[in-house]
């Protein structure tokens, strides 16, 4: 009777060791345990014994279903690791536990900016908002007070669309949008990408960054400009600026202005920055036209606002000593990885 299942586990012994993959186990598995199984088999053939063999053979049948069971478990387990290492060989992608291998990216350098003056102008009370880069003729000109024919439009030669839309020139495109949104009162910056037909050298590109900002209220004066023009730009160059304004010709303010800061880097004296003059232009700015309020759905009798379009990428160069502004739509990273702020 031992002898019996002896060579039964001798047996699964041996087709044990040539299981090859989980297809092969589950068979071996319906030959032991299965309903027609060896065991069950055997199982069933002890009806027919006596009471004290079927108690012996009950013993040793047992202890061997659960060895088999045991180990065709454990077998279960280790192809299924053998599977899943085999997987992850193939699909590195997925194991994120890898070390990277690519270096990490940086921010380009117009964007720490921007970042940086739109917390400022937040932490001030400012809506951050964003307007669409292909505009129509109408934003882009008409509603800021550049009618068709304006002698301003020469200046501001750019990209036209065979639907006649346009890539913006300025910023400025998206005042009418802003006045529309929130009417007045109303505080709001609104940066993006500008695009103009020029001779590319080190200081002009045809794709740009600025950045604009408007307040409108009651009784908003230059005064109000000045205050806010002054308090951004100490913040972003970390010290009090001194700031002056000359007179500046832009259609949609009136008046309009240049705004100048006194040089950060030489305190004034005369440096490379500021070629030697003391003084930076910055910023153009003035008090919005009552034709681009009256367009913008606002009341010019009961309103009035300031409006200001800085240069963001002068800033970006200003601030991080970058000498030629093609090196910034580039996608040299050997240039704009010294940018690097993470
Ligand atoms: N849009 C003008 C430009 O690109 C800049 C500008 C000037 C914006 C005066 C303004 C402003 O809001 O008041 O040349």
């Amino acid at each position: 009777m031992n002898s019996k299942v002896e060579e039964l586990k001798a047996r699964f012994q041996e087709q044990m060791a040539a299981v090859q993959d989980a297809e092969g186990l589950e068979k071996l598995r319906i030959a032991f345990l299965g309903k027609k199984g060896f065991i069950t088999d055997v199982m069933k053939s002890m009806r027919d014994m006596n009471e004290e063999e079927r108690r012996e053979m009950g013993k040793y049948m047992n202890e061997f279903k659960g060895e088999v069971t045991r180990q065709l478990a454990e077998e279960g387990k280790k192809l299924q690791q053998k599977i899943e290492a085999e997987k992850l060989k193939k699909d590195v992608r997925y194991d994120i536990s890898l070390p990277c291998e690519s270096p990490l990216g940086t921010l380009h350098p117009i964007t720490i900016v921007q970042r940086e003056l739109e917390e400022i102008f937040s932490s001030m009370g400012f809506a951050v908002e964003d307007f669409a880069e292909v505009v129509t003729e109408y934003d882009n000109f008409e509603a800021v007070n550049v009618p068709k024919h304006h002698p301003a439009r020469d200046m501001q030669d750019t990209y036209y669309l065979d639907n006649g839309e346009l890539l913006k020139t300025q910023t400025s495109a998206a005042q009418n949008f802003i006045l529309r949104k929130y009417g007045a009162p109303c505080k709001a910056i609104f940066p993006g990408r500008c695009f103009r037909n020029e001779a590319v050298d080190a200081s002009h590109e045809t794709t740009f960054f600025q950045m604009e900002g408007m307040m409108v209220d009651t009784d908003i004066s230059i005064s109000n400009l000045i205050y806010f023009m002054k308090t951004m730009l100490s913040e972003v160059f970390q010290k009090d600026i001194n700031v002056r304004l000359r007179p500046g010709f832009f259609p949609f303010v009136e008046p309009g202005f240049e705004l100048d800061i006194q040089c950060p880097f030489c305190g004034g004296v005369g440096c490379a920055t500021c070629k030697h003059g003391g003084w930076i232009e910055l910023c153009p700015c003035g008090m919005i036209h009552p034709n681009v309020l009256e367009m913008g759905g606002i009341d010019p009798e009961k309103y009035t606002g300031f409006a200001f379009g800085l240069g963001l990428t002068r800033l970006a160069m200003m601030k991080f000593g970058i000498s030629d502004i093609r090196y910034l739509n580039s996608g040299n990273l050997k240039a704009l990885d010294q940018f690097r702020t993470l």
